[in-house]
């Protein structure tokens, strides 16, 4: 499904209404350039799993957990290089870790996500940003 948002409220907003759809083990992959609204549609998603605690873009560190009504692990792998840290991240641990796992930058783990991940691909437009969201039976 394709949603345009119109400003940063309605992306997290959006977010919200993914976290609705979200149990225990499920792995959101995000996509999209450098200010596409991956951080800020997480803040939603994080809010509707009931995270209180401030929500960011982590500058230096790799994963960042919330609790929320469930585990929340915010993975940015911006800064993530060679595969061979990735094997250091042992982001199985992550994903298997009973919460919910939220990736930015997914595509520097493709082959390690899991086959049920749920896509989220942002990108900039005139007025807003389209939103994809794949991997989910019906829309948000
Ligand atoms: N429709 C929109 N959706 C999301 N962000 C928007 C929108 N319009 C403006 N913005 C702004 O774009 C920026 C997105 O930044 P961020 O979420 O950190 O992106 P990323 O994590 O993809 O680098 C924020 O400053 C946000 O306020
Ligand atoms: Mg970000």
């Amino acid at each position: 499904m394709v949603y345009t948002t119109g400003s940063a409220a309605e992306t997290m907003s959006l977010g919200r209404r993914l976290a609705g759809r979200l149990g225990p083990g499920a792995v959101v992959a995000f996509h999209g350039e450098l200010g596409s609204g991956k951080t800020t549609m997480i803040k939603g998603v994080c809010a509707g799993l009931g995270v209180t605690e401030t929500v960011k873009s982590p500058s230096f560190v790799i994963a960042t957990e919330y609790a929320g009504r469930l585990p929340v692990f915010h993975l940015d792998l911006y800064r993530v290089a060679a595969d061979a840290e990735l094997d250091e991240l042992g982001l199985d641990e992550y994903f298997d870790g009973g919460g919910v796992c939220l990736v930015e930058w997914a595509e520097r783990c493709e082959a390690l996500l899991p086959a049920d991940a749920v896509r989220v691909r942002l990108e900039s437009v005139a007025g807003g940003r389209r939103v994809e969201v794949s991997g989910l039976a019906g829309p948000l």
